[in-house]
């Protein structure tokens, strides 16, 4: 039966150096994600799940609230696979093009754009994640709450900054702040965005 697999991530562990460092890929991709897959595989063995894509087990599991734990694993894995895709070496600062022309009508300048951005990631309590969203022909900044994911509304997401803790302590400890900064400065891959908002 086809397993789910942990994708390779689009560039080498130390790539995003130095905002975000080996050492966090190694514990972030090479142990958290990596975990999320085995649980996940572990989960659904001998289920009516296996052999599902990725995308069907997570809108069969939320929408069954006895397979939480599937849920959770499989979005986890799904939430992972879209961040190291949102995030590229010398990424970060403002659009240019489509991007920016859309985030311009929608939030009125990309300096709005940013603070609700920062506003949805400091927000967030606890774990979870930020979001840009298109729902309605509109770009939206949205969070969700530990694995929750806009998979399982109308929200088409577009990039994703992870906000647990796992995501940022070994290379900023606390300072959430801080990490969403370099976030935004550094990392978006804006041309991620791009394809995924044609
Ligand atoms: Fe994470």
């Amino acid at each position: 039966m086809q397993k789910i697999e942990l994708p390779n991530l689009p560039y080498a562990r130390t790539a995003l150096a130095p905002h975000i460092s080996e050492n966090t890929i190694n514990f972030h991709y090479g142990k958290h994600h990596q975990a999320y897959v085995t649980n996940l595989n572990n989960l659904i063995a001998g289920t009516e799940l296996e052999g599902k894509s990725l995308e069907e087990i997570i809108k069969i599991s939320h929408a069954d609230k006895t397979k939480a734990g599937i849920f959770n694993n499989s979005a986890q894995v799904w939430n992972h696979t879209f961040y190291w895709n949102s995030m590229k070496p010398n990424g970060g600062g403002k659009p240019t093009g489509a991007v920016l022309a859309k985030i311009e009508s929608d939030f009125g300048s990309y300096e709005n754009f940013v603070l609700e951005f920062k506003n949805a990631g400091a927000t967030q309590f606890g774990s979870g994640w930020a979001w840009l969203v298109l729902e309605d022909g509109k770009l939206k900044v949205t969070k969700t709450g530990n694995a929750e994911t806009p998979l399982t509304s109308n929200a088409k997401p577009l990039m994703t900054m992870d906000v647990w803790e796992h995501a940022y302590y070994l290379d900023f400890q606390n300072a959430r702040h801080t990490y969403i900064d370099t976030f935004l400065n550094h990392l978006v891959n804006w041309d991620f965005v791009a394809v995924n908002l044609k």
